[in-house]
């Protein structure tokens, strides 16, 4: 089937991509790579040898997503586009309602008018708040505690009155847990724009020179070491999971819940010393305060994504430090030691990079 995958240059969209190409799906990806680099969906291309479109395009762009839908035979959507940093979401709530919640309603208008009805969504596990009890299962209540997360709360809602009033239409809600790793040809990975405000990005600046020390918020929890525990899954798990949601939502009409993570918790301090030891550095920290707004405990009960989807994850916290290691040391500053390259290539070749029209197909050959 043809996937369009919006937001697909991301950190989650690449690694998905690999897999859905993988799995022989064709995909069409688009983005405005306002987190993100071109140089990551070449690299796809290298790791995958296949090829395929990619338009530099914003959801916020109604007319130059209804064009792509003319372009190509969607056959079903991956929906990743959007705006995910907690602390942005809080000083700029009009940025993110408007970026995450008016675009997927754009992107599904869209959607509607060519009669494409198949749909996976990037939720997140932001949408439990602080939950009651872990581990989390699906349905629990959901207690948003911040505008990033009442954007996935929302889209969720949206989602569901869609499929409510039409029930041709059928959606998987993904609801991530801490997404880290990355793909074992360390050629793809998380790149974050400026100081990481994730543990692992954080971690792995650290220990390659970029940062200089860790600060750990908080160690007065109610947990084994006083750190806060995370689900962390490894990215290719959480890519799996979405080649699985898709046969789901192509195979079952409805709205499908799951969530994506490992069922296990992690402390920091033990993230600290599992990275040591795929890194073989040290990794020297201070311990701080509390972070506003952050939770003791969060991991996920997974057994329906098992017993519907056939899907679990199976790579363990080592694995996902030594491939965020790998991916890391080859690449210290992301894709951005490609932007010395990409201005060379922009004076000799000035129409390759530069977009002049949002529709132009970018990286196509
Ligand atoms: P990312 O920032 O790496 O990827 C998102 C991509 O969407 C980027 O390439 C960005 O340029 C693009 N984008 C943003 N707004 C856009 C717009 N208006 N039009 C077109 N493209 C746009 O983030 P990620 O970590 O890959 O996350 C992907 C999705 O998963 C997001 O929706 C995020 O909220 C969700 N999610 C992420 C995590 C996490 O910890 N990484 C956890 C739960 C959920
Ligand atoms: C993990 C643990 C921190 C950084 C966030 C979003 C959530 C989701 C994933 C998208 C916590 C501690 C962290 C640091 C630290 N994103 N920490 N020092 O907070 O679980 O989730 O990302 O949906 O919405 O809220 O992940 O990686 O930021 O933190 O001590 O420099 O690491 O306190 O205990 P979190 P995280």
């Amino acid at each position: 089937m043809t996937v369009l995958v919006t937001g697909g240059a991301g950190y989650i969209g690449s690694h998905t991509c690999v897999e859905l190409l993988n799995a022989g799906h064709d995909i069409v990806v688009i983005d405005n790579f306002s987190n993100s680099h071109p140089e990551a969906l070449k690299r796809v291309k290298e790791i995958t040898g296949k090829t395929f479109h990619t338009y530099s395009i914003d959801i916020l762009d109604e007319d130059g997503l209804a064009r792509i839908f003319t372009e190509h035979e969607i056959t079903a959507v991956i929906h990743f586009a959007g705006l995910k940093a907690v602390g942005e979401s809080v000083s700029e709530p009009l940025w993110y309602y408007s970026n995450n919640v008016i675009g997927t309603i754009l992107l599904c208008e869209v959607m509607k008018r060519n009669g494409v009805k198949n749909l996976v969504f990037s939720s997140s596990a932001t949408v439990y708040g602080e939950p009651d009890t872990v581990p989390i299962p699906e349905n629990s209540l959901l207690k948003t505690t911040n505008p990033y997360g009442r954007t996935k709360y929302m889209i969720e809602e949206i989602l569901r009155d869609i499929h409510f009033a039409d029930p041709e239409w059928s959606i998987a809600l993904l609801r991530y847990f801490n997404p880290i790793g990355a793909h074992e040809s360390g050629k793809i990975g998380e790149a974050p724009q400026g100081t990481p405000n994730n543990l692992l990005p954080y971690i792995s600046q650290v220990a390659v020179g970029k940062l200089g020390e860790l600060k750990v918020y908080g160690d007065d929890y109610q947990t084994h070491d006083g750190t806060g525990v995370r689900d962390y899954i490894h990215v290719i798990d959480l890519s799996l999971g979405h080649v699985k949601a898709l046969e789901k939502v192509k195979s079952s009409k409805g709205v499908h819940t799951y969530n994506l993570g490992t069922g296990r918790g992690y402390s920091v301090l033990e993230m600290v010393k599992a990275f040591e030891k795929a890194s073989g550095r040290e990794i020297s920290y201070t311990i701080l305060g509390r972070r506003p707004g952050d939770i003791p405990v969060c991991f996920a009960d997974t057994s329906k994504a098992f017993e519907e989807l056939g899907w679990r994850a199976e790579r363990e916290i080592n694995k996902m430090c030594e491939d965020t290691w790998r991916w890391q040391r080859r690449n210290p500053e992301g894709y951005t030691s490609i932007e010395t390259e990409k201005q060379t290539s922009l004076e000799k070749e000035p129409t390759k990079f530069f977009v002049t029209h949002k529709q132009e197909k970018v990286l196509n050959e």
